[in-house]
């Protein structure tokens, strides 16, 4: 058969999207289960009655709006198709092929996949002992080919997150000439004060680019926005790569009227997390050395039953995420569907 795509890509495992069971609950993709934010579904209605007409390219009045709210200049902004898509131009804008790309192992699932749209090879730093970044060991993995090294915080999926003292020094370890992504998509589900900010902490370090997304807190996911803060050379190199148009008018508007809504979100948030803790203590009673989690969902480090488990978990109608050999990822939702999970925990922990 005549090859129209490019063989090294057979190898890359596809994208596997929290699946959605007709009738049955779904903790399997990180949303927040509340429904959009007050204002919301009225700003998508008043948008679409305009959608034969492009939406604004240059996406002004919400990147200064973003600006405003994190107190940044609007040119050190970009805003995407989801964060996942602003991710995807960094790779293209930094690497050319064969350059590296050093993240830690296991993360987000994207990431693999992003690396290989820019044919940059991806230098996984497996997870420490903890399920968090090995920090130490990601710098020691920095070589002169190195374009790009992600600092995923709080991390996809295992809810680990990196400390302000030794983001610090690796920060300082990292050559200039590298860019650090600091992806915090679940930045709003973070209380431990430890944890740094990135976008106020590092965001004006020229080689850092902090990643955001409204997708999470904010209730987005279904029509695909992020942002990204960084220098402004970096957000203009982005913001002529990324797919023109590719931030649409409902989602600028959608954005701008959720992000009038920051009492809810963070109240919304805050529901999130005190769920998370419940469950925390209560998934420990059935598999005792599930990390701390600093998102909106929480890891069974359970290794080759993971998949096991989470046909147990579809078994009392819930759906959650599985990593064959590896864990299981399991989104915080309403109180009754965290129950429903955490009976069929109980159920098959032997
Ligand atoms: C760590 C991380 N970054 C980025 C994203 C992408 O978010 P979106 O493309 O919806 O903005 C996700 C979504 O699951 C994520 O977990």
């Amino acid at each position: 058969m005549t090859l129209l795509t490019r063989a090294d890509l057979d190898a890359l495992p596809a994208y596997v999207a929290g699946r959605a069971v007709p009738g049955a609950i779904k903790l399997a993709s990180n949303e927040v289960p509340y429904g959009p934010l007050p204002g919301v579904v009225e700003a998508i209605a008043e948008a679409a009655a305009g959608v034969h007409r492009y939406p604004d390219m240059g996406v002004v009045v919400l990147r200064e709006t973003l600006a405003e709210r994190y107190g940044v200049d609007p040119e050190r902004i970009a805003t995407g198709c989801g964060s996942v898509a602003l991710a995807e131009s960094l790779m293209r804008v930094a690497c050319l092929p064969g350059d590296e790309v050093v993240y830690s192992w296991r993360s987000f699932e994207a990431y693999p996949i992003i690396a290989a749209t820019s044919a940059a090879t991806s230098v996984r730093v497996p997870n420490n002992a903890e399920h968090g970044h090995d920090l130490p060991a990601m710098a020691a993995a920095i070589t002169d080919k190195t374009r790009i090294v992600i600092v995923c915080n709080p991390n996809n999926p295992t809810g680990t997150a990196v400390r302000r003292a030794d983001l610090d020094t690796f920060l300082d370890a990292v050559p200039a000439n590298v860019l650090v992504v600091i992806d915090e998509a679940y930045r709003e589900f973070v209380t431990d004060d430890g944890i740094p900010d990135g976008l106020v902490e590092y965001g004006d370090r020229p080689n850092v680019v902090v990643l955001r997304t409204l997708s999470k807190a904010w209730g987005l996911a279904g029509l695909r926005i992020g942002f990204l803060v960084a220098a402004p050379d970096v957000a203009l190199a982005i913001r002529k790569v990324v797919t023109p148009f590719s931030t649409s008018a409902a989602a600028q508007a959608a954005a701008l009227a959720a992000l009038q809504q920051d009492e809810e979100m963070a109240r919304r948030a805050a529901l999130i997390v005190a769920e998370r803790e419940r469950v925390l203590v209560a998934a420990r009673k059935a598999v005792p050395d599930v990390p701390e989690s600093q998102a909106n969902f929480i890891w069974f480090p359970v290794g080759d039953r993971a998949t096991d488990l989470a046909g147990a978990a579809e078994d009392a109608g819930v759906i959650v995420r599985p990593f064959a050999g590896d864990g299981v990822r399991v989104t915080i939702g309403m109180p009754e569907e965290n129950d429903t999970f955490l009976k069929a925990l109980y159920d098959w922990t032997p």
